[in-house]
Formats: structure tokens, sequence, C-alpha cells
């Protein structure tokens, strides 16, 4: 499994990272809905076909997360497929009510292992499942996701999938980067020592995270009060600060690749917190990206306008980006 984290990562330059185009049906609806076009197999099939159809694609993305109804579509697929790129499947069934206090757990569970064999003969190397948290959460609700998250990723392994673990901190709401912080930690250490129990294997697993930001209408402003030799914090600084110090503090070492999920910040800013992390800061894990909307969103609206070519472009453009963000030297200007 080692091998394929090694693929998707781009190693040994360390310089790939993953596209995210696994949306639902119900995801993926409210995209189309953004730009007035419908949301049927057809247009789903066309728009996916497009982004995967672009050159140099796999210079930048080493690996694709799917939909279920996206994998059983060879001609959607042979793209990725010519091109070397890893197939990932999203197997988790969504969040479900969990608690009366606005908590939800990830489902999915039952039948795993035979869905797991099926999408292994599809082609699928890696496999994604979600747990969506917010910081009003109980502690019961992050244990019982913390719990699930690796039960799946222990029969991922048992099947020679590699499982990308994505604890998800939702940043709706008014909380500040403190409590995103405190949060975040303690989800991670849930997460890990169920891992741990479950026994699954640190070293061949994926870890997407959320970013340590402030919540998205929080009203308070980053704190900028650091002993830094940077003359200017920029908000990129304090995230990236935040996050790094947030993780070192509950990620082992033995994870191989931490790759970030963009999660509705203003489109350029994942990007650019993800360069000033590793252009910053030293980690022992290399940090990457599994973006849906922050590779996605340019692409979309230009396909929507029937632009595919330049829609292919954009999207290029921000998976180079994506790219030069992972050695910590992203350029703003760069032409396809
Ligand atoms: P965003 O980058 O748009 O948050 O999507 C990543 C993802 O796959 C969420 O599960």
């Amino acid at each position: 499994m080692q091998n394929i984290i090694y693929r998707i990562i781009g190693g040994p330059a360390y310089n790939k990272g993953i596209l995210a185009a696994d949306e639902s049906s119900p995801t993926i609806k409210k995209r189309f809905d953004s730009i007035g076009v419908d949301s049927t197999e057809g247009t789903r099939h066309s728009y996916r076909h497009n982004l995967f159809s672009t050159d140099r694609l796999e210079d930048y993305i080493g690996g694709v997360i799917l939909f279920d109804e996206t994998i059983r579509n060879d001609e959607t697929v042979l793209p990725l497929k010519e091109k070397g790129i890893c197939l990932g499947i999203k197997v988790d069934k969504g969040a479900k009510p969990y608690d009366d206090n606005g908590g939800k757990l990830t489902e999915g569970l039952d039948g795993l292992p035979d869905r797991l064999k099926e999408y292994g003969k599809l082609g699928a190397e890696f496999a994604k499942w979600r747990a969506v948290l917010s910081v009003n959460d109980t502690d019961a609700c992050i244990i019982a996701n913390a719990w699930t998250l690796a039960r799946y990723a222990k029969k991922c392994q048992d099947e020679g999938i590699v499982p990308i673990v994505e604890p998800e901190v939702i940043m709706d709401g008014r909380h500040s980067i403190h409590t995103s912080n405190e949060f975040t930690q303690k989800v991670l250490h849930h997460v890990f020592d169920a891992l741990y129990y479950e026994k699954v294997e640190l070293e061949s697993i994926i870890l997407k995270p959320n970013m340590v930001l402030n919540g998205y209408a929080s009203k308070t402003p980053l704190p900028t009060n650091f002993s830094d030799a940077k003359k200017t914090i920029t908000n990129s600084h304090v995230v990236a600060l935040y996050t790094v110090n947030c993780f070192k503090k509950c990620v082992p070492s033995a994870v191989p690749m931490i790759a970030f999920l963009s999660g509705g910040q203003a489109d350029g800013d994942a990007v650019q917190n993800l360069n000033e992390m590793n252009s910053s800061f030293l980690t022992p894990w290399p940090l990457s990206f599994s973006f849906g909307r922050e590779l996605q969103n340019n692409s979309l609206i230009l396909w929507g306008d029937g632009e595919l070519e330049l829609s292919r472009e954009a999207l290029l453009r921000r998976a180079i980006q994506c790219s030069m963000a992972t050695e910590g030297e992203l350029n703003e200007f760069v032409s396809v």
C-alpha cells in the first residue's frame, strides 16, 4: 500500500496531490445549480470527462477521488487510466443525524468489505471516508465518528486499499481560530486513539484534515501578536502556524501524507495557506492537498459557459499552483 501513496504524492519529488471529484449526487447538484446546469448522468459525465482529459494533469495530480457512478463509467475514467493517475473511491454513505445536539455520524460500514472488493476490481487503489464534525459536537459524537473512521480504515487495509481518513471539522460558525485549534486537536487525538486500537497501519493511510481557521462567520480578527522574524504577519502565516502546531501535537510522524481539504475557503486561500505551511515550517510529514472546490471552482464556471478548453486550462493552472505550494514555491501567475 505504501507504493500507492508514493505514486499519489509524486515521489521522489513529493510534489503531487489529489483532486477530489467525488461529489455525491446532492453535492454535485448544488455545484451545477450555481452555474444554472441540470445535474443529469450526461452532464455529470461531460463535466468530469472534460476535467479528467486535462493535458499534463498527471504531472501535478497523483490521484483522483471518484463517486460510485463515475468509477462505473469506463468512458469517464479512461483519461485518468491513460495518464496513470491512481483512482480513489468515496465509500461512505454520508453523514446522518446522530444526536439532538445536531451531531452527525457517517454511515456505510455495512457490506463495506464486499464493496471494496468490487471497487478494487474496477481499479480503485485508495478510498475515502469523510466524518463531518462541528465545533459544538459532543464528545460522544466525536468518539463515534473516530471509531467509525478507524473501522473503515482497517477494512480498507485488509483489502489492500489505502484509506483516506478524513475527520473534517467544518468551519461554518462564528468561532475563533483558538476554538478551531482546540477542537481539531481533540478530534485528532480521538481519531489516532481509535486507529491504534483498531490496529490500523499508520504508514499506509492518508490523513485528510481541515486547516485550522477562524469560523467563516467569526467577527474576531486573527491574532497578530507573534514574536516572528517576518515583518508582516499575513493571514496565511497565522493559519499555517496554527495548523502546523495543531498537527505536530496530534499526528504521529509515521503518517506518510497529510492532504488538506479546502473546505469552502475563498478562492485561492487554501493554496496560499498550504504554500505558507511548506515555505515557513518544517514538518515530519509531507503536506499536500486533496482539494475539491479549490481545484474545480474556476474550471466549473468556465465549463458552464461552454468554454471547455479554458475550463481545462483553469484546472491545470490551479493544479500547478497546488503542486508549487507542496514545495512552498507558489507563484500566482502561472501560464499554461
Ligand atoms: P473541498 O476541498 O471542496 O472541501 O472538498 C474536499 C473533499 O473531498 C471534502 O470531502
